[in-house]
């Protein structure tokens, strides 16, 4: 899988400063453990290299790049501690230009239309904005993708659970960085469970996952008819389609050959290519069959091959 792939279906970039590199060990299994094996960790403090080269050393599994890499001497000595990728707060071709020459993804940070464009006259199609909060964050973000609608980004800067799901939504966002989910003092103080919990907290708030609706499989159109009655008496009203009928958006009756034993659960979350990367780590597989795309080939809707207590699971944009 490509290495944006696997920064869209993680979502969330925890961006490191660290102090101290005997603590790189320590942080990474926090973060791993949280649920987010990957890690920016910034060249602002001199044990960013070593901390690097601990993380990737004890972890194979996590993905560890670079932050606030300013010049071409900090990309070489990010890459050569293992880092595998690079991340700048702002656009600097030299380093641009020796990280593409060397294969190594490299993310600029841009805030303005000025800076998209000449990052993307640099051949590059993922960037950093930064900072996102303060340069008008996803309303900012749609309007540069106006006229440069191939671009997305790595958002960071004053995001956060509380403020992320608007950005989780954003279809020109890949990914969500931010130091909150591992502050410097957290580190220093060895707080590994509450950075392993807010981490686990972000990963939710990254899916949003809530109950689009609950799914009744009738025998035929007309029992669904006669279904969609017997619904009416609690004030939901009926909304008849093709393959079944919804009560208030609420309840879908199916008119034939449902999913599920019993039925099905519809569940909404902001990506659904995203989530279903996380799901798979608990055994969900998709039924191929029932994907929808959007024209960007992005999925907004699937079965799960798997079922819970005789429930179908679907998700939907
Ligand atoms: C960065 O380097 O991306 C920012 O410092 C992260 O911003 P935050 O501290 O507001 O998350």
């Amino acid at each position: 899988m490509d290495l944006e792939k696997t920064i869209e279906n993680l979502g969330l970039v925890p961006v490191i400063v660290i102090n101290n590199a005997d603590k790189a060990e320590g942080l990474a299994k926090a973060l791993i453990d949280g649920g987010i094996p990957c890690a920016e960790v910034t060249f602002r403090t001199a044990a960013a290299a070593e901390a690097i080269q601990r993380m990737v050393k004890a972890y194979p599994q996590i993905l560890v790049g670079a932050g606030t890499v300013l010049n071409v001497e900090q990309a070489k000595k990010a890459v050569e501690c293992g880092a595998k990728f690079v991340v700048s707060p702002g656009l600097d071709e030299d380093t641009v230009r020796w990280c593409q020459a060397n294969n190594v993804p490299v993310y600029p940070g841009v805030c303005s239309a000025s800076e998209v464009q000449r990052a993307l006259n640099l051949g590059l199609k993922v960037l950093k904005f930064f900072p996102a909060e303060a340069n008008g964050g996803v309303p900012m973000i749609n309007n540069l993708c106006g006229p440069f609608p191939q671009v997305r980004f790595m958002t960071t800067g004053g995001i956060s659970t509380s403020n992320l799901a608007e950005y989780a939504a954003c279809p020109h966002v890949l990914a969500i960085g931010g130091s909150w989910m591992a502050k410097a003092d957290m580190i220093e103080n060895e707080c590994w469970d509450q950075i392993t919990e807010l981490c686990r907290q972000a990963v939710c708030a990254v899916h949003g996952f809530t109950l689009a609706h609950f799914g009744i499989n009738a025998e035929n159109p007309e029992h669904a008819e006669v279904l969609a009655k017997g619904l009416s008496v609690f004030g939901l009203n009926p909304d008849v389609g093709r393959s079944s009928t919804f009560m208030n958006k609420d309840i879908e009756i199916m008119h034939q050959n449902g999913r599920g034993v019993h039925g099905h659960l519809g569940f909404r979350t902001y990506n659904v290519d995203r989530a279903v990367a996380y799901l798979s780590q608990f055994g969900f597989t998709v039924n191929e069959s029932t994907v929808k795309k959007d024209a960007k080939g992005r999925m907004t809707f699937c079965y799960f091959n798997e079922q819970i207590g005789g429930f179908a699971i679907h998700l939907v944009k």
